[in-house]
């Protein structure tokens, strides 16, 4: 874990204290999904690394330390995280800010070793001892359960409460939309998936589970409390950047009770923002419409599974699934910012993923935190590498994630920040 941060300027201590592996993968029954499991707390974590960022003066005033968890995952996550780190700490030190990283070791091969997903005290100290955290991906074909991915990933989405899931589709260079004759100017929209509810919430269960008679539940849960906050963040969001349009797409035409709840809520909450032109798209209209036409989208608010597809084919027509950044975001609280994609088993370990959708969260990140400037100079250098061709396999290039993130570190570090 120690090969997240390789410059030398950056102090390395870690806590070695032992949590005792209480609850191992062999002794326990099988488990739903989404369903967390018993956990040890987190009190003297087990391999947590702390770096600690001494690039900027203590003394400067424009430096307020922020707090920042990393938990690099499974596969990929593993390689485009250190990738992103570098980016992080130059853009960092160009901006005189002053951040600390501190690890943890959460993912498969920990469920594996010691039955460890998400201790049970993460949330309070996320809250209490963390202005963010990054995420790189959960998944491996060892766990086909994934029960380590939904108790970390989902668990700290509904344990945190972070309702915002924002995806940014927006496409820096027309070369790599595979979309015939489109341009930058028709891929620039934002899609909101609500990120606590819906099909992802884990109720449900299993009734003669293995026999011919089996039955399986799953239940789609909808609040008004849910769905109002999500919508109202779209159009608030909206009317911030003074966007014009915001589509809310559902599935109310078969689902009548739960989408119609979003359908009612939509219309109501539509009257306060007179200004925006509100419209509706069933889901798979507006995933056909993606294709067809996507310069029709500003805004895009939609349901938990619906936004994780939808934000799927956005990545892709927004040049590639390495490309996409997002956040989970509660506003005004410790939140989550993890790139789109997920750990990628089959590329893990070659030097090959686009390193760019981590890079671009570190700077989604970044202006979550309000350091704006320092977000604005790495989406600068990504286009810049765009341009310049300094891309890796998904992009056509022949650079690997380490070179690809090298090469955005500095960048950043010659371009510096712009002062605004
Ligand atoms: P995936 O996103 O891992 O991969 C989908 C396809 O995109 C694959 O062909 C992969 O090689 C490619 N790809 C993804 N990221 C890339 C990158 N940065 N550079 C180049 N190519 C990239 O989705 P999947 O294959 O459906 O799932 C694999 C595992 O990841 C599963 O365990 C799944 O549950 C998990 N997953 C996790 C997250 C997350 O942690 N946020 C997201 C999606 C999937
Ligand atoms: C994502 C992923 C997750 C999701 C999986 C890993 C549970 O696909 O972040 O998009 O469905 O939310
Ligand atoms: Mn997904």
């Amino acid at each position: 874990m120690a090969g997240l941060v390789g410059a030398s300027s950056v102090e390395l201590c870690v806590v070695l204290d032992e949590i005792p592996a209480d609850s191992g993968p062999a002794k326990r029954g099988p488990s739903l999904p989404f369903v967390a499991a018993p956990q040890p707390p987190l009190t003297s974590p087990k391999s947590r690394v702390r770096f600690r960022d001494d690039m900027t003066q203590e003394n400067q005033p424009s430096a307020a330390r922020k707090r920042i968890a990393i938990i690099p995952g499974d596969g990929i996550g593993k390689e485009v995280i250190p990738a992103a780190i570098k980016v992080l700490n130059s853009a960092a030190a160009a901006g005189g800010r002053r951040v600390e990283l501190t690890e943890f070791d959460w993912g498969a091969d920990r469920y594996l070793r010691d039955g460890v997903t998400l201790p049970t005290d993460a949330v309070e100290m996320f809250h209490r001892e963390f202005d963010a955290i990054l995420l790189g991906a959960m998944g491996d074909p060892r766990v086909p359960t994934n029960v380590h991915a939904a108790d970390i990933l989902l668990g700290l989405r509904f344990k945190l409460d972070l309702y915002v899931n924002a995806r940014p589709c927006v496409l820096f260079d027309k070369r790599f939309t595979p979309l015939k004759d489109r341009s930058e100017k028709d891929i620039n929209f934002m899609v909101f998936r609500e990120n606590t509810e819906g099909l992802y919430v884990g109720m449900g269960g299993n009734f003669k589970k293995g026999t011919a008679d089996e039955i399986a539940v799953q239940e789609d849960l909808n609040t008004r409390k849910g769905v109002e906050r999500i919508i109202r963040h779209a159009f608030e969001y909206a009317k911030a950047r003074k966007l014009k349009r915001v589509c809310m797409s559902d599935k109310s035409n078969a689902l009548t009770f739960g989408h119609d709840l979003w359908q009612r809520v939509f219309k109501q909450v539509r009257l306060e923002y007179a200004e925006i032109e509100a419209s509706h798209q069933y889901i798979d209209n507006l995933l056909m419409q993606m294709v067809r036409d996507p310069s029709q989208f500003d805004v895009i608010v939609t349901s938990n599974l619906f936004g994780d597809i939808a934000s799927d084919l956005g990545a892709q027509i927004a040049g590639g699934l390495g490309l996409a950044p997002s956040g989970n975001i509660h506003p005004g609280q410790v939140s989550l910012f993890e790139p789109v994609h997920g750990s990628a088993p089959t590329i893990a370990g070659k030097n090959i993923a686009n390193p760019m959708g981590a890079v671009l969260t570190v700077a989604m990140m970044f202006e979550f935190l309000g350091w704006k400037q320092e977000a604005t100079a790495i989406d600068a250098a990504v286009r810049r590498a765009l341009r310049e061709g300094k891309t890796p396999a998904e992009l056509g290039g022949s650079m690997g994630t380490r070179e690809v993130g090298d090469w955005l570190a500095n960048s950043v570090a010659a371009a510096g920040v712009q002062l605004t």
